[in-house]
C-alpha cells in the first residue's frame, strides 16, 4: 500500500466540512475588509526565497524543498506566501496603480520541518499583503482583521502579542546592543546560535532551543533602542488597535523567524490553547524594505498569515463544530429504468436552480435509497413511480415532518426553492 508522505495530511468527512467552513469565512471576512484574492505558483527560483525569507533564516537554511527541473533551474516549493506575492506586485508592476492593493491568499506552503502535532511538512495558511502604503491605519487594519477572522470562528481568549523592530537605524543599534550583551554568554548558547551570532544575531531571540533560557531573557529588548519616529509610529498603531479593541500584549521578544521584517511584527495565540510553540495561530508585520531588495521600487508592504492546520485542531474542540453536517437539499428515489430517466432529468433541473441534489448511482432498492438520503440529512425525497409520471405527477417527502404530497413534474424545482 502506498501511504501520504511524512507531514502531510488527508482532509476527509467532517475535518473536510471544517475546512470548507472555515475557507468560506476567511473570503467573506477578506471581501468585507476589501481585499483582493492573489493566486501565485506554488514553486519559485530558489533566489526568491534566498533573498527575501533570508539565507540565515531556520526556514531557508534548513527546511526548504529545493530540487532542479529539468531545464537545470534551481526550484523551491514556496515555504510561505509573502514572497510570492511581493515578487508579483513587481514583476507585473501592480505598483503602477496609484492606489494601495490589498490582496488575500489561501494555499499550502512546504516546510522540511521535524513533524508534530501542529508543525507540518506540508501546511496551509491564508493570508494577506498589503502594498504601498506606509500608514499606521493599515498596520492596524491588518491585526484586526486577522483577530477577527479568529474571533468569528469562536476561537476564546485570542491575544495578539506584538513588538516592534523599528526603522533601519533603531534595528541596527539594537543589533550592536544586543550583539555586546551576548558575546560573553555565547559558550552557554547553542551551535546554531552561536553561528546566528556571526550571521543574523536577532535570529538568537526566537531560537527554539535558548528562547527560555535566562540569558536571551534578560537580553536587551528592542522597544529600547527604538529612535523617535520609530516609537511614536508604534504608539500610534498601539492606539489604533485601542479603538478596534484588539486584546493585545507587548512581548520584546518577538522577532518572527522571517528576516524581511521591519517596524510592527505580531503573533496571534489563543490563551486557552497556549500550551506549545506550535500554539501560534498566526503572525506577520512590516517589510518596507522588502520589495526594494528584491529589485522593485522604493515601497511599503505588511501582511500575515495564519495556519489553518492548527486552527482545525482548536475548532474540533468546539461544541459547535461537531455537528457541521452534509447537506443535501432533495434525494430523487427511483426503481424502474423509466423512472430513472426522470431522474436523471430533475436531477439536472434542480441542481441547475441551486438545489443540493442527489439520486440512487448504487441500484439500491427504495429501502437502501431511504436510509442513504437519511444518512445525508436530504431535506426532501421526490419518490419517482411509473404510474404517477404517467399521469405527469410525482410525489414528495418532506423529510423532517414526513409529510408526503403529489405535485405536477413541472412544479418540482418551485416547489423546492419555495420550500427550502
Ligand atoms: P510564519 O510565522 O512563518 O509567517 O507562519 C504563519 C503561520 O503559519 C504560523 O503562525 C502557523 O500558524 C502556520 N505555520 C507555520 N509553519 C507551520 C507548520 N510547519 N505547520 C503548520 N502550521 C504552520 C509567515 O509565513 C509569513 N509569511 C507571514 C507574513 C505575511 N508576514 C508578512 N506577511
Amino acid at each position: 500500500m502506498i501511504t501520504k508522505p511524512k507531514g502531510t495530511v488527508d482532509i476527509t468527512g467532517n475535518d473536510a466540512l471544517l475546512w470548507e467552513y472555515i475557507n468560506h469565512l476567511v473570503e467573506t471576512v477578506m471581501k468585507s475588509y476589501n481585499y483582493e484574492y492573489i493566486r501565485t505558483p506554488i514553486f519559485e527560483s530558489s533566489e526568491l526565497f534566498h533573498r527575501s525569507v533570508g539565507e540565515t533564516s531556520d526556514i531557508v537554511r534548513k527546511e526548504t524543498y529545493d530540487f532542479k527541473d529539468k531545464g537545470d533551474r534551481n526550484i523551491t516549493l514556496r515555504p510561505e506566501g509573502t514572497a510570492g506575492v511581493v515578487r508579483s506586485y513587481i514583476e507585473n508592476k501592480l505598483y503602477a496603480s496609484p492606489d494601495i492593493k490589498k490582496y488575500f491568499y489561501n494555499g499550502t506552503m512546504y516546510r522540511y520541518e521535524r513533524p508534530q502535532k501542529g508543525r507540518l511538512r506540508e501546511l496551509t495558511q491564508f493570508g494577506v499583503e498589503v502594498l504601498g502604503s506606509n500608514s499606521p491605519t493599515i498596520d492596524a487594519e491588518v491585526i484586526s482583521l486577522a483577530y477577527r477572522i479568529l474571533e468569528l470562528l469562536h476561537i476564546s481568549n485570542l491575544q495578539v502579542n506584538i513588538n516592534s523592530l523599528g526603522d533601519e537605524e533603531s534595528r541596527s543599534n539594537y543589533k550592536k546592543a544586543l550583539k555586546k550583551y551576548l558575546e560573553p554568554h555565547l559558550s552557554e548558547l547553542c551551535e546554531d546560535c552561536r553561528e546566528r551570532f556571526k550571521t543574523n544575531p536577532l535570529r538568537i531571540l526566537d531560537c527554539k532551543i535558548d528562547k527560555d533560557g535566562e540569558i536571551l531573557k534578560n537580553a536587551p529588548k528592542t522597544i529600547d533602542y527604538l529612535n523617535k519616529e520609530s516609537k511614536e509610529r508604534f504608539e500610534t498603531v498601539l492606539k489604533y488597535l485601542d479603538i478596534l479593541d484588539i486584546d493585545y500584549e507587548i512581548d520584546p521578544n518577538i522577532v518572527r523567524g522571517l528576516d524581511y521584517y521591519d517596524h510592527t511584527v505580531f503573533e496571534i495565540v489563543s490563551l486557552d490553547y497556549n500550551d506549545t510553540q506550535q500554539s501560534v495561530l498566526g503572525g506577520g508585520g512590516r517589510y518596507n524594505k522588502l520589495i526594494k531588495e528584491l529589485d522593485g521600487p522604493d515601497s511599503y508592504g505588511i501582511g500575515f498569515a495564519c495556519g489553518i492546520d492548527r486552527i482545525v485542531e482548536i475548532l474540533k474542540n468546539i461544541d459547535l463544530y461537531k455537528d457541521l453536517k452534509k447537506e443535501v437539499e432533495c434525494f430523487i428515489m427511483y426503481v424502474s429504468e423509466e423512472e430513472k430517466l426522470h431522474a436523471l432529468d430533475i436531477a439536472q433541473n434542480l441542481r441547475l436552480n441551486g438545489v443540493i441534489t442527489e439520486t440512487n448511482h448504487l441500484d439500491k432498492g427504495l429501502k437502501g435509497q431511504f436510509k442513504e438520503a437519511d444518512r445525508l440529512n436530504a431535506k426532501y425525497l421526490i419518490i419517482l413511480n411509473d404510474e404517477d409520471l404517467k399521469k405527469g405527477l410525482v410525489n414528495i417527502k418532506d423529510n423532517v415532518t414526513k409529510e408526503e404530497e403529489k405535485i405536477d413534474i413541472d412544479e418540482i424545482v418551485e416547489y423546492i426553492i419555495g420550500s427550502l
